[in-house]
């Protein structure tokens, strides 16, 4: 079986693409960005998924779609670009995986479609008011993937990430940016009052999680992948500087205007992962064990920025 990887460059993509080729698989990666290392059952092409990949598609049975431009401060920044990679590209996924062989698409969205919910826990069926450009991409492209299934019944499941982290994520996500904050001795800045609760996931369970969905998922069906260990903001500053040893204190900061307006901010995001549980699967890294991990990879890594995704 061979499988394609959209944005097998990134922090998500190449974990997963290792964690195939050691399960003896073979894949094909598509990326604007070189893969950092060969494999004698990995073929890179380079190439945008807003290009024709029919042709690379022919020998696939599955296809992995992770390729995107990321982030809610990202998206703000290249709207245009977010909204053609996110949703013309991801259409363009869709588009051209008719009439080939691949059998099933799973493709990578965000609990950012859910904007701020109305129900905790968040079930996959609770009500989506995206707050952000990337969220209303995430979404929309959502929406024709739904279509598709209906229309020429493609198997295609959406998979809702909740807030990754992990060795190697790029400096542009607010664990390792705490993470550099406190290991130069530096005060992590903490949005609002820091009383926003998220559930971080640990790449190993992402991992694990889309890999159920590929052999398990129900046609057509989104599910939710995530941690239910809840923390605050001010909390995950506070054990990031813990494991430090440092003797600081995070910087609470408000919102305004060095910071995210409040209406933008997400105060309470716990998600509810009853339907990937009822395929099997668990999340194993609790969040203590698995920020201390990712702190102590940091610290032995920093300033080797090869080794960090963009
Ligand atoms: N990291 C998270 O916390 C998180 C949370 C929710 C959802 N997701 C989703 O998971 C997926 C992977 O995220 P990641 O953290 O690995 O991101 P990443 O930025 O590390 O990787 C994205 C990859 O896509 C590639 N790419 C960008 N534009 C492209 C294009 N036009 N054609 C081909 N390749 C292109 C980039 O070069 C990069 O290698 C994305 O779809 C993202 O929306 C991530």
């Amino acid at each position: 079986m061979k499988i394609l990887v959209t944005g097998g460059n990134g922090f998500i993509g190449h974990t997963l693409v290792k964690h195939l080729l050691d399960e003896g698989g073979q894949v094909k990666v598509i990326d604007i960005k070189p893969i950092k290392f060969t494999h004698k059952n990995l073929e890179f092409v380079k190439k945008s998924v807003l290009e024709d990949i029919r042709w690379d598609m022919r020998d696939c049975d599955m296809v992995y779609h992770l390729a995107a431009e990321l982030g809610v401060v990202n998206s703000d920044k290249k709207p245009l670009n977010t909204l053609a990679v996110n949703i013309d590209g991801t259409v363009n996924i869709f588009r051209c995986a008719l009439g080939t062989g691949v059998k099933k698409i799973v493709y990578t969205s965000s609990s950012e479609v859910y904007g701020e919910p109305r129900e905790i826990p968040i079930k996959e069926d609770s009500q989506k008011s995206p707050v952000s450009i990337y969220g209303v991409s995430k979404l929309t492209a959502e929406m024709y993937a739904k279509g598709y299934v209906q229309e020429y019944g493609m198997d295609i499941n959406p998979v809702r990430l909740f807030n990754v982290y992990g060795p190697g994520q790029g400096f542009e996500w607010v664990m390792p940016i705490f993470m550099q904050k406190a290991l130069n001795g530096e005060q992590p800045l903490v949005f609002g009052d820091g009383s926003q609760v998220r559930c971080f996931t640990h790449i190993a369970d992402v991992i694990s999680g889309i890999e159920t969905v590929r052999k398990k998922g129900a046609k057509g069906e989104a599910y939710n992948i995530a941690n239910t260990d809840k923390i605050t903001m001010k909390e995950l500053a506070e054990l990031i500087i813990k494991f430090s040893g440092k003797d600081i204190k995070p910087r609470i900061a408000g919102f305004g205007k060095e910071t995210r307006q409040k209406e933008r901010e997400i105060m309470k995001r716990v998600p509810s992962i009853e339907k990937l549980r009822a395929l099997g699967w668990q999340p194993k890294v609790n969040i203590q064990e698995g920020i201390k991990t990712t702190y102590n990879w940091y610290k032995e890594h920093l300033g080797k920025e090869s080794l960090f995704y963009e």
